[in-house]
């Protein structure tokens, strides 16, 4: 059997990393688009990486931008994809409010191109095409849970510019008849979740805590609800979509929710560090109500310290810097339509997602002690926090 070929883009991602693996798995050729940088930012799919001179490969990179649509055309062309997965994205919400027009220019206008350089090649018919559509399309929400028939009210720049990439993906395929998805996909989660997303945010700095590399955490918004899944399961959905005989839309989610506050006591539990909260609003705190490390925590001992946290210590503050100025309050899918048409469900709970991001998390934070102890240079990050 021929091999399929697949062009993924944000291949460098979260996502475009755990379907990538998949895609390889399943014997396809995955060619992905890659932004220049200055330094290399394929840590996600190293692993994955062949020299370019192995006739075998079946992993290649090529440089683009969902921003240029003549390097859209030109690799679409050259590939010629069975399948293409558009992924790419400035996905953070936050920085969508202070980058609202580059958000709509990759976001919304980036699914565009893609769409019609499918079109312009005559490709309508041999090119199947997903599109990482998102929950963040139900923003207020006008009914719990959310369903595909739910209507849309994004709360966002990003929110937004995906609302026209989803609307853009339809149309298409009505007017074309690409075979076109949009996968409504609920939050997604995994030790390679970007470092800014909440749960990665949660996860890394309890850990970093733990062995006191970190005095505190500042979190935004406590109370936000959301249905929170494991982006290897979410991806299995992404391939499951365009293996239909028809094409169609899909919300993807666990149908499960938890509020960040929840989501940030299991993690601190996960290392034996009790949380009680005090204080209210701006001035809430999550202090030490117990410590006694885990096993997975006093494993660590082996190699560095383990913080001494005293009953009392403030290990959790609200910035209001971390508010969004309009927020998304709860978000809840209603995954019955995958389940039915595509038998897709979740295989991760929410408490193996935090065991395994707890895990990695640690296991860095653990490097990044001994390194210290021993006075290797540590790459400090100076991400702007968001
Ligand atoms: P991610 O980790 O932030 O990855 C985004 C990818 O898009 C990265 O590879 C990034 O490249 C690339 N990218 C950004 N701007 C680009 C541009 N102008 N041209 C080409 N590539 C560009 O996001 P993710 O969590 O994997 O999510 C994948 C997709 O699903 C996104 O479209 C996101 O909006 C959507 N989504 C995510 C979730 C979720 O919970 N994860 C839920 C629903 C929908 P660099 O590495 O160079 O930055
Ligand atoms: N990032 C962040 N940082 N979020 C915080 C913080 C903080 O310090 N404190 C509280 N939150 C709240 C946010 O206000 C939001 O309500 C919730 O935690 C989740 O925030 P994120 O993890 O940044 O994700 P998101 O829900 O805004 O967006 C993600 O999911 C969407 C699907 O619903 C992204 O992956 C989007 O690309 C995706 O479309």
């Amino acid at each position: 059997m021929n091999k399929k070929t697949a062009l993924v883009t944000g291949i460098t991602g979260q996502d475009g990393a755990y379907l990538a693996e998949y895609l390889l798995a399943r014997n396809y050729e995955v060619h992905g688009l890659k932004r220049r940088a200055s330094l290399f930012n394929t840590q996600r799919v190293d692993h994955l990486y062949r020299d370019p001179h192995d006739p075998r490969r079946s992993f290649v990179l090529h440089y683009g931008d969902l921003t240029d649509s003549t390097n859209l055309v030109r690799i679409v062309q050259h590939v010629r994809p069975d399948e293409i997965y558009n992924l790419g994205a400035q996905s953070h919400v936050k920085v969508s409010f202070e980058t609202p027009e580059y958000t709509a220019n990759a976001d919304a206008l980036g699914t565009l191109r893609l769409l019609e350089a499918i079109r312009l090649l005559g490709l309508e018919k041999s090119t199947r095409f997903y599109q990482a559509s998102t929950s963040e399309l139900y923003g207020k929400v006008q009914e719990t849970p959310q369903r595909e028939t739910t209507p849309f009210y994004p709360r966002s720049p990003y929110g937004a510019a995906k609302l026209y990439a989803y609307w853009i993906t339809v149309n298409y395929r009505e007017a074309y008849g690409i075979f076109a998805c949009n996968g409504i996909l609920f939050n997604h989660e995994s030790p390679l979740r970007g470092e800014t997303f909440v749960t990665r945010k949660i996860t890394r700095a309890a850990s970093r805590i733990a062995l006191g590399l970190q005095e505190r955490l500042y979190l935004g918004n406590l109370e936000a609800l959301r249905d929170w899944g494991h982006a290897r399961d979410h991806v299995k959905a992404q391939w499951l979509m365009l293996q239909q005989d028809e094409p169609d839309d899909y919300v993807i989610a666990t149908g499960e929710q938890h509020s960040v506050r929840e989501f940030c006591e299991k993690v601190f539990l996960c290392l034996g560090i009790e949380l009680e909260w005090r204080g209210k609003g701006d001035a809430e705190q999550g202090i030490v109500s117990r410590f006694s490390p885990t096993p997975l925590l006093a494993d660590c001992e082996a190699h560095c310290e383990v913080a001494s946290l005293e009953r009392g210590k403030v290990l959790v503050a609200v910035d209001p810097h971390y508010f969004r100025p309009t927020e998304v309050d709860t978000l809840l899918g209603d995954p019955s339509k995958a389940r039915e048409k595509l038998g897709w469900q979740p295989e991760t709970s929410f408490q193996q997602l935090i065991d395994e991001m707890v895990f990695q998390d640690l296991h860095d934070a653990t490097r990044e002690a001994i390194c210290r102890r021993d006075g290797f240079p540590i790459t400090a990050s100076c991400e702007a926090s968001f």
